[in-house]
């Protein structure tokens, strides 16, 4: 049962509890007016801190196909934080208007904390560069939309393994499932926290860390592609010079299975050039709207109306 849970990392919930999201996600993408109207009379507060056009905009597209409304603000300038509000303080002003709560903060564990001064449920929609569940929710379903489940693959992350926080969450949620090996591709400066290898090494499970994307290319399953996260650098030299570090092209393309998959939690920069928008490998928009359906599960499974 997940009425009245928070979502603040994948670990939250069971192997199960996520199966039943997928199915429930995928019931409301074939049968467009199953659960029609189930949140009427519900709001959805969105306390977006930090930039988000596809989290925040599917959250909301969410519950209003859901029946229900949201109120929030996408801008932090706009809200009391910039009058020096505590965030304890703004959860709970949030929490008395609204049954659930959705927030992105730059810093790491604000959802948790979040979740301890809130009596409705704490969505995490991204925390600094710690986790993001719920692009981890869309991940797996698009693979197993795509492939009929989430077992043996070989997995590439590409880019910048260290701030981009979806691949941690990718990353600890796929240690789950059977069979799964995982490449992380990137450049010494920018490789995967050490938590998270420390955390796949108690699990055995199998992972490899290279700086070579052709060298990766022939070997994965799936491909994972991942922005730099500038806002998230010290200095801009630093972006400037790791930025287009790994641009994936139609000739790294060839170099892949027939039946790899291409995804990215997007915004993309420069790290997937438009010519690969055309192969069928890429499913980086089918991602996202399967991000949509997803978290019309979650909403309404967490607000107890299924
Ligand atoms: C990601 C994020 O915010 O972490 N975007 C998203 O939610 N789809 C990835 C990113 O910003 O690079």
């Amino acid at each position: 049962m997940l009425k009245g849970r928070s979502l603040i990392e994948p670990g939250n919930f069971s192997l199960e509890e996520m199966d039943g999201l997928f199915c429930l996600a995928e019931k409301l993408e074939k049968e467009e007016t199953y659960l029609r109207d189930s949140c009427r009379g519900k709001l959805l507060a969105t306390l977006f801190f930090e930039p988000s056009t596809r989290t925040r905009l599917s959250f909301e597209a969410a519950m209003q196909r859901l029946g229900g409304s949201c109120l929030g603000f996408a801008d932090p300038g706009s809200s009391s934080a910039s009058k020096g509000e505590s965030l304890a303080d703004t959860i709970r002003m949030a929490a008395s208007y609204a049954d659930a709560i959705v927030m992105r903060n730059p810093k790491e564990g604000a959802a948790l904390l979040a979740s301890r001064y809130s009596p409705v449920p704490v969505i995490n929609a991204g925390d600094g560069g710690h986790h993001h569940p719920t692009q981890t929710l869309t991940d797996l379903l698009t693979i197993r939309r795509l492939r009929g489940n989430i077992e043996n693959l070989t997995v590439g992350y590409c880019g910048d393994l260290k701030f981009g926080r979806t691949v941690h969450s990718l990353a600890k949620a796929l240690s789950r499932y059977k069979n799964i090996k995982m490449l992380f591709i990137s450049p010494e400066e920018l490789v995967v926290p050490e938590y998270i290898t420390r955390m796949l090494q108690k699990q055995n499970i199998e992972f490899t860390e290279t700086r070579s994307l052709e060298e990766a290319m022939p070997h994965l399953d799936v491909l994972y592609m991942t922005r730099v996260q500038r806002e998230r650098f010290f200095n801009e030299e630093d972006y400037i010079r790791l930025k287009d570090i790994y641009v994936l092209n139609k000739e790294k393309m060839d170099m892949g299975k027939n039946d790899l998959i291409i995804l990215h939690p997007l915004p993309r920069v420069n790290e997937i050039s438009v010519e690969v928008d055309a192969d069928p490998r890429a499913a980086y928009f089918k991602q996202a709207r399967y991000g949509m359906y997803v978290r019309m599960a979650l909403l309404s499974s967490i607000l107890g109306v299924v």
